[in-house]
Formats: C-alpha cells, sequence, structure tokens
C-alpha cells in the first residue's frame, strides 16, 4: 500500500533526557515503541519519512527496515530546535515523544560527588513544543500523545487548549498500554471533541489504524 506517497511526515519518539551533570540525568518512562511503529508504518506505505528520537529502534518490532531519516536528540530543546526548525516543510507532525516538562536548571559541568551530600535540584520549563508548532501557524497537520493517569476528560481539555488536529490519549496505567508494553489502548479525541475509544491492540496496529485515520481526515476539505 502507497497510500501516503507524496507525504512528508514527521515523527517524534522517546522520552527526552534532561542532564543533571554529565553522567545523570531526568527522564521518562517512555520506551519510543509508538513513535518508532508510526515512523515505521508511515514509511512503508510511501511517507517521506522523518522520525526525531532519543532512543535506538525497538528490537522485537518488525517492519524497522524501511528508510526512515532519522535524527537522534536528548533534550526537550535538541528536540524543539529539530522540530521547530523543519516542521513547516512537513504535511503531518506526529508528536509521540514523551517531552520533559521540566529540566535542571543548571546542569553541573562536572559530575555530581556522593561527599558533597544530596544536591537541590532547581528545575525550569522546558520549551512546549506542540505550542511552538500551533502557535507559528504552520498548515502542518499536528497529532499530540496525552499520557494521562486518570480520567478522559483531563485529555479532551488538553486537545482543545493545545489546538491539535488530533490527541491521542492513552492511560498508561491500564494494563497492556502505556510505557515499554508491546500493545496499548487508546482512544482519539476529535477536534469536535468527539472521543472514540479502540481496544487494546499493538502498537503496530494502532499506528496502522492512526494512518488512516489521519489519511481520511487529511483528505477531507476543512
Ligand atoms: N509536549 C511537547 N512539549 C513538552 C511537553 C509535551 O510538545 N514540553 C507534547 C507531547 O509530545 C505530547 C503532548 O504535548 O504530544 C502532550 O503531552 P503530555 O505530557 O501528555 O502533556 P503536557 O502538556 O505535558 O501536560 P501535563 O504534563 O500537565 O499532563
Amino acid at each position: 500500500m502507497d497510500d501516503l506517497a507524496g507525504w512528508r511526515v514527521m515523527v517524534t519518539a522517546g522520552g527526552t533526557r534532561e542532564p543533571i551533570d554529565p553522567v545523570r540525568y531526568i527522564g521518562n518512562r517512555s520506551s519510543g515503541k509508538m513513535g518508532w511503529n508510526l515512523a515505521a508504518v508511515a514509511a512503508e506505505r510511501g511517507a517521506d519519512t522523518l522520525l526525531i528520537t532519543t532512543v535506538d529502534p525497538p528490537v522485537v518490532s518488525s517492519g524497522m527496515d524501511t528508510d526512515i531519516e532519522i535524527v537522534r536528540v536528548e533534550t526537550a530543546q535538541q528536540m524543539a530546535d529539530v522540530v521547530w526548525d523543519r516542521v513547516g516543510a512537513y504535511d503531518v507532525l506526529v508528536m509521540a515523544a514523551a517531552v520533559a516538562d521540566f529540566r535542571p536548571k543548571d546542569p553541573l559541568g562536572t559530575k555530581l560527588s556522593r561527599a558533597d551530600g544530596p544536591p537541590t535540584l532547581v528545575l525550569e520549563p522546558a520549551p512546549d513544543i506542540l505550542n511552538g508548532v500551533v502557535a507559528a501557524g504552520h498548515e502542518t497537520f499536528v497529532v499530540g500523545f496525552a499520557a494521562e493517569t486518570g480520567h478522559i476528560d483531563r485529555a479532551v481539555k488538553k486537545a482543545i487548549d493545545k489546538g491539535v488536529d488530533l490527541m491521542v490519549a492513552n492511560d498508561v496505567t491500564a494494563p497492556g498500554a502505556g510505557f515499554a508494553v508491546e500493545t496499548n489502548t487508546v482512544s482519539l479525541i476529535f477536534p469536535d471533541r468527539r472521543v472514540e475509544s479502540w481496544p487494546n491492540m499493538s502498537k503496530r496496529e494502532v499506528a496502522e489504524r492512526l494512518w488512516d485515520v489521519i489519511a481520511d481526515l487529511r483528505s477531507r476539505p476543512s
């Protein structure tokens, strides 16, 4: 199937790592599997695909041998710099990455020593990548991912507040969903606040169905 031929798509994957000192960082439990699957499926279906990722491809998932341009980053700032610089040339952005909201204000240049005792970490906001993209007013179709640990209402509010074209909410605490597992249980939130909940399925299948939905939404006159 090459129904995405001629499309330029940008996907982000993995959790960002915010340095405390040269050896330690603040991170999160995102494995990048959802983002890698989204990029692989897009490329297989003919899209010119750019993946901005903090992690290597997952070993177990299939279909990772396709032609994907990969940019490796570590921090929210590095991810933001690539996304903001290049997003204007892309038809679709899928922000599957788990981006830090806060980062150490003054990362140390040398390794903290145990002998110095527990440090006080002062944090500052990390850039909000999605907000920056939406504020720039590009034509790009923007898909957000909302990692939730509670009720779907929070994700609906987030979808509206962030001004995305589609929000994919997943309860990361549900069995067989969220970080590091091969499956996911997601709900889609459309701009008219309609919510569509999908059963638990592999991240590969979520990726396939998500591209079906995006293709359908993009083909309609807005
Ligand atoms: N996101 C982003 N930049 C950030 C944080 C999040 O672009 N600094 C993006 C994520 O990639 C995701 C979406 O925003 O597509 C929602 O992320 P999430 O962590 O669920 O939401 P937050 O806006 O961080 O809200 P909260 O932490 O309050 O749940």
